[in-house]
């Protein structure tokens, strides 16, 4: 079923949950009935950036007042509103493979109040208008040079539990379901942890860990974070589904400014903590295609016609969803799949379930473009050029650095020409360094490692690399949107301690807002991008604990405590 994602215009009757997103800017205004003890006291209505889950209520950043003019940032959501699936059958009330309209039943806490939320996104899917061509052979890439992971990835043959799934007897169901209900009362018991620790946060002395404990102001709240990390990696199994072959399916790229997309799919087939080989005892199920391998095999360049992408998506749920029952039951919900590509979006609204439904973790995490950032990731861009990123790390302090802001790159995307209007070349202000390309000879991470902030517009889409390149090197990220750009691991790191925002209306003011910044609080902005380094680091060999794939399972893990899967009874 190729269903569209559809707009629902029914009001919610008894919860108000929509977010501040698009033109209009609407106030996120998220009520919950009140079983969310303390939950008040994390709302802020006037931090644009409305805490939740993790937020510190201390945490009243100097720099906030750099995106006090609007919706910055206002797409946040309150993560912990936990909801409940039970498809397949009338279990639940959410009956819409034809994507009318989803009613969900969501629970708050341990009560249930059942409230109705219209769920779909409303607006399109960010891609320019396509034609529609007939199916081409869709599973048929060409024999096309396989890039870097690929021999690295290895191949795992599928497992019998497939035909199991195929002839569920009522025993084997039940087996099933009596599992599942374990795997919830499970993540009850984290969940139940991690409430605890948001609420207690100030009075505990630090857990205790061997590498690392999570500390001080670049998180919204460092206990709680940490306690779900360390339940995370208690509890949480992911399943990557062994369908589908090698370059689209299992394999992604390394390098490039999408080397996000191919390192995480690489690193879960290798993982052994986190992924578990039985799909009955899986909390999430990893799609493990690459958008971008697609794009490479599949597509026809100027084609301008990605329906053979979107077929081959849908194509492969249609697979999963008959072979086993895992889809079906959640529709969606507890699945995820993952993609650096600027297309990523586009390519989910295949399926009205995988848009709608499932966690997309994305780099293009547009807001405008249906990016939900409560049930949604945003995947940090990396621009890799080798397989490690620690050549690549540190920088000199402040008093080193002359330039005051910088920015090099192509003048395309809604956001850089009002960039290079206005700074390109400003003799004025020899201090800002805005240009589309460098001279020769000058190094861009030279000129990275001399300025005190670096500027991240995006491109075609709103993520840019530049933001690990900027934390990398130690310079200040200075993040310019219209606050639609869901910033990376938001739902833990508290990005105004060590980064500014920049609406696109104030690129004029620049120099002016970025000088206003004292020494010592630059110095102070400083240390911390030094100390949230660790979360978007990308290592040689296994990923470490801590490290930027990790923070993108643990993204993952605090979405899946959102949702509830119900058994099927039958
Ligand atoms: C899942 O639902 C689809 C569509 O309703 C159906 O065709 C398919 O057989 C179901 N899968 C299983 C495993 O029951
Ligand atoms: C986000 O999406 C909206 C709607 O498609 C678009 O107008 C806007 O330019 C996008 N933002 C960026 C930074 O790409």
């Amino acid at each position: 079923m190729r269903a569209t994602v559809s707009t629902s215009s029914t009001a919610p009757s008894v919860l108000l949950c929509f977010h501040g997103r698009g033109r209009e800017a609407a106030v996120a205004a998220c009520l919950v009935a009140a079983t969310f003890l303390a939950l008040a006291a994390f709302l802020d209505p006037r931090a644009q950036a409305s805490s939740w889950f993790f937020s510190s209520s201390s945490s009243s950043s100097s720099f906030s007042s750099l995106q006090s003019s609007g919706g910055g940032g206002g797409s946040e959501h309150l993560l912990l509103t936990s909801t409940s699936y039970s498809g397949g059958g009338d279990g639940g009330r959410r009956r819409n493979s034809t994507g009318k309209e989803v009613h969900e039943e969501v629970q708050v806490g341990d009560d249930d109040i059942l409230l109705s939320l219209p769920k779909s996104s409303s607006s399109g899917h960010g891609a320019p208008p396509l034609s529609v061509s007939p199916p081409a052979a869709v599973l048929a890439p060409a024999a096309a040079p396989a890039t870097v992971c690929s021999q690295a990835t290895p191949r795992h043959p599928a497992q019998g539990s497939s035909d199991e799934a195929i002839q569920a007897t009522p025993q084997v169901r039940r087996r099933r379901d009596v599992k599942l209900e374990r795997l919830e009362l499970g993540l009850a018991k984290a969940r139940a942890a991690i409430m605890d620790a948001v609420r207690n946060k100030d009075n505990r002395p630090p857990l205790a860990d061997k590498d690392y404990v999570p500390m001080g102001p670049i998180y919204r709240n460092s206990y709680a974070f940490h306690r779900s990390y360390l339940e995370m990696e208690k509890l949480f199994k992911v399943y990557v589904y062994e369908e589908g072959e090698p370059p689209v399916f299992h394999d992604g790229p390394c390098r490039s400014i999408y080397s996000t997309e191919g390192r995480f799919i690489y690193s879960m087939e290798m993982e052994s903590r986190l992924r578990t080989r039985d799909p009955d005892l899986a909390h999430v199920f990893f799609l493990p295609f690459s958008v971008v391998k697609m794009v490479k095999m599949i597509y026809e360049p100027g084609s301008h016609d990605m329906g053979p992408l979107k077929r081959t998506v849908s194509d492969y749920i249609n697979v999963l969803s008959n072979k086993y029952p895992y889809w079906n039951r959640s529709l969606g919900a507890d699945h995820f799949m993952l993609s650096c590509h600027d297309w990523g979006p586009y390519v989910s609204s295949a399926n009205g379930h995988l848009f709608g439904n499932s966690i997309r973790v994305l780099c293009n995490a547009n807001t405008s473009e249906g990016f939900n950032p409560s049930k949604d990731v945003s995947l940090p861009e990396i621009n890799l050029r080798s397989d490690v990123v620690d050549h690549q790390v540190g920088g000199p302090s402040a008093s080193h650095r002359p330039i005051l802001a910088f920015f090099a790159g192509g003048n395309h995307g809604p956001v850089r020409p009002s960039l290079l209007a206005h700074w390109k070349g400003n003799v004025d202000n020899p201090d800002v360094q805005v240009s589309e390309y460098l001279p020769r000879g000058v190094s861009y991470m030279d000129m990275m490692r001399r300025s005190r902030f670096c500027l991240c517009p995006g491109g075609y889409e709103v993520a840019s690399p530049r933001l690990a390149e900027a934390i990398y090197l130690e310079c200040v990220p200075v993040v310019v949107d219209d606050g639609e750009y869901a910033l990376p691991f938001a739902d833990v790191l508290n990005w105004d301690a060590f980064a500014v925002r920049l609406r696109v209306a104030d690129i004029p003011r620049l120099r002016e807002v970025l000088a206003a910044v004292s020494p010592r609080q630059y110095i102070r902005m400083q240390r911390r991008v030094r100390m949230v380094r660790r979360h978007f680091m990308v290592h040689g060999g296994a990923p470490r604990r801590y490290d930027a794939f990790h923070m993108i399972l643990h993204s993952v893990w605090l979405r899946r405590l959102n949702v509830r899967i119900a058994a099927q009874q039958g």
